[in-house]
Protein backbone atom coordinates (compact mmCIF):
# COMPACT_ATOMS: atom_id res chain seq x y z
CA UNK A 1 0.00 0.00 0.00
CA UNK A 2 1.34 3.24 -1.03
CA UNK A 3 0.61 5.84 2.02
CA UNK A 4 0.99 9.30 -0.33
CA UNK A 5 -1.46 7.46 -2.73
CA UNK A 6 -3.88 7.07 -0.45
CA UNK A 7 -3.93 10.03 1.33
CA UNK A 8 -4.19 12.26 -1.63
CA UNK A 9 -7.57 9.61 -2.70
CA UNK A 10 -9.11 10.56 1.18
CA UNK A 11 -8.16 14.53 0.79
CA UNK A 12 -9.51 14.38 -3.07
CA UNK A 13 -12.75 12.88 -1.79
CA UNK A 14 -13.30 15.22 1.70
CA UNK A 15 -16.07 17.15 0.58
CA UNK A 16 -15.50 20.98 0.80
CA UNK A 17 -18.61 22.25 2.32
CA UNK A 18 -18.75 21.49 5.86
CA UNK A 19 -20.94 18.05 6.60
CA UNK A 20 -23.67 17.78 9.16
CA UNK A 21 -22.20 16.11 12.23
CA UNK A 22 -23.56 12.43 12.19
CA UNK A 23 -26.39 11.69 14.97
CA UNK A 24 -26.64 8.00 14.89
CA UNK A 25 -24.25 6.31 17.41
CA UNK A 26 -22.09 4.35 15.72
CA UNK A 27 -21.50 6.95 13.09
CA UNK A 28 -20.86 9.39 15.73
CA UNK A 29 -18.38 7.04 17.22
CA UNK A 30 -16.76 6.79 13.74
CA UNK A 31 -16.63 10.14 13.48
CA UNK A 32 -15.38 11.09 16.63
CA UNK A 33 -14.31 8.67 19.08
CA UNK A 34 -12.41 5.47 16.95
CA UNK A 35 -9.77 7.75 16.24
CA UNK A 36 -8.28 6.91 19.89
CA UNK A 37 -10.74 4.42 20.76
CA UNK A 38 -10.40 2.23 17.69
CA UNK A 39 -12.72 0.89 15.39
CA UNK A 40 -14.05 -2.04 17.74
CA UNK A 41 -13.45 0.05 20.73
CA UNK A 42 -10.49 -1.62 21.57
CA UNK A 43 -8.64 1.44 22.94
CA UNK A 44 -4.78 2.52 22.61
CA UNK A 45 -5.15 3.85 19.27
CA UNK A 46 -3.91 7.83 20.22
CA UNK A 47 -3.61 9.29 23.32
CA UNK A 48 -3.79 6.29 25.46
CA UNK A 49 -7.57 6.08 25.11
CA UNK A 50 -8.94 3.11 27.29
CA UNK A 51 -10.89 0.33 25.64
CA UNK A 52 -14.34 0.96 25.75
CA UNK A 53 -15.96 -2.11 25.37
CA UNK A 54 -14.20 -5.49 24.68
CA UNK A 55 -12.42 -8.03 27.15
CA UNK A 56 -10.27 -5.66 28.36
CA UNK A 57 -12.64 -2.48 29.14
CA UNK A 58 -13.00 -1.33 32.65
CA UNK A 59 -15.57 1.27 31.94
CA UNK A 60 -18.26 -0.30 33.61
CA UNK A 61 -16.27 -0.61 36.83
CA UNK A 62 -14.97 2.72 37.18
CA UNK A 63 -17.26 5.67 37.98
CA UNK A 64 -19.10 5.10 34.91
CA UNK A 65 -21.66 2.62 35.97
CA UNK A 66 -25.02 3.87 34.81
CA UNK A 67 -25.81 5.29 31.83
CA UNK A 68 -26.43 8.75 32.66
CA UNK A 69 -23.13 9.19 34.52
CA UNK A 70 -21.73 8.24 30.81
CA UNK A 71 -23.47 10.31 29.04
CA UNK A 72 -22.43 13.34 31.03
CA UNK A 73 -18.78 12.20 30.37
CA UNK A 74 -19.25 11.85 27.13
CA UNK A 75 -20.97 15.08 26.46
CA UNK A 76 -18.82 17.12 28.79
CA UNK A 77 -14.95 15.63 27.89
CA UNK A 78 -15.31 13.47 24.97
CA UNK A 79 -13.39 13.98 22.09
CA UNK A 80 -10.56 14.56 24.25
CA UNK A 81 -9.19 16.87 21.25
CA UNK A 82 -11.07 18.03 17.89
CA UNK A 83 -11.65 15.32 15.53
CA UNK A 84 -12.79 15.60 12.16
CA UNK A 85 -14.52 19.20 13.51
CA UNK A 86 -15.96 17.97 16.83
CA UNK A 87 -14.59 19.95 19.10
CA UNK A 88 -14.51 18.75 23.03
CA UNK A 89 -17.49 19.60 24.91
CA UNK A 90 -19.45 20.16 21.67
CA UNK A 91 -21.63 16.96 21.58
CA UNK A 92 -25.20 18.09 22.23
CA UNK A 93 -27.23 15.89 24.84
CA UNK A 94 -29.42 13.74 22.08
CA UNK A 95 -25.89 13.41 20.56
CA UNK A 96 -24.10 12.03 23.63
CA UNK A 97 -26.93 9.87 24.54
CA UNK A 98 -27.10 8.23 21.43
CA UNK A 99 -22.85 7.26 21.52
CA UNK A 100 -23.83 6.24 25.16
CA UNK A 101 -26.19 3.53 23.51
CA UNK A 102 -23.63 2.72 21.22
CA UNK A 103 -21.18 1.78 23.85
CA UNK A 104 -23.61 -0.18 25.74
CA UNK A 105 -25.19 -2.15 23.68
CA UNK A 106 -21.85 -4.34 23.28
CA UNK A 107 -22.25 -4.86 26.67
CA UNK A 108 -25.89 -6.74 25.91
CA UNK A 109 -24.98 -8.29 22.26
C1 LIG B 1 -7.93 12.49 21.23
C2 LIG B 1 -8.19 11.17 21.75
C3 LIG B 1 -9.61 10.82 22.19
C4 LIG B 1 -10.76 10.95 21.47
C5 LIG B 1 -10.94 11.50 20.06
C6 LIG B 1 -11.82 10.45 22.31
N1 LIG B 1 -11.32 10.02 23.50
FE1 LIG B 1 -12.38 9.17 25.03
N2 LIG B 1 -10.70 9.12 26.18
C7 LIG B 1 -9.43 9.48 25.75
C8 LIG B 1 -8.50 9.31 26.85
C9 LIG B 1 -7.00 9.59 26.81
C10 LIG B 1 -9.25 8.85 27.95
C11 LIG B 1 -8.75 8.54 29.36
C12 LIG B 1 -8.47 9.80 30.13
C13 LIG B 1 -9.69 10.45 30.63
O1 LIG B 1 -10.56 9.77 31.18
O2 LIG B 1 -9.79 11.70 30.50
C14 LIG B 1 -10.63 8.73 27.49
C15 LIG B 1 -11.66 8.27 28.27
C16 LIG B 1 -12.93 8.01 27.79
C17 LIG B 1 -13.98 7.36 28.56
C18 LIG B 1 -13.84 6.84 29.99
C19 LIG B 1 -13.28 5.43 29.92
C20 LIG B 1 -13.07 4.76 31.28
O3 LIG B 1 -12.85 3.53 31.28
O4 LIG B 1 -13.08 5.45 32.28
C21 LIG B 1 -15.07 7.29 27.77
C22 LIG B 1 -16.41 6.69 28.11
C23 LIG B 1 -14.72 7.90 26.50
N3 LIG B 1 -13.41 8.32 26.55
C24 LIG B 1 -15.56 8.02 25.43
C25 LIG B 1 -15.25 8.69 24.25
C26 LIG B 1 -16.20 8.97 23.20
C27 LIG B 1 -17.67 8.53 23.22
C28 LIG B 1 -15.55 9.66 22.24
C29 LIG B 1 -16.11 10.27 20.97
C30 LIG B 1 -17.10 11.31 21.14
C31 LIG B 1 -14.16 9.80 22.67
N4 LIG B 1 -14.03 9.20 23.90
C32 LIG B 1 -13.15 10.41 21.93
C33 LIG B 1 -9.07 9.91 24.49
C34 LIG B 1 -9.97 10.22 23.47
Amino acid sequence: MRWPLVVALVLSATPKIAVPVPSTGDALYRTACAYCHGAHGQGGVRRHAPPLWGPHSQLLKGAYDTPNALRQFIQHNMPLEPVNGINPGSLTEPQATSLTKYILHHYHA
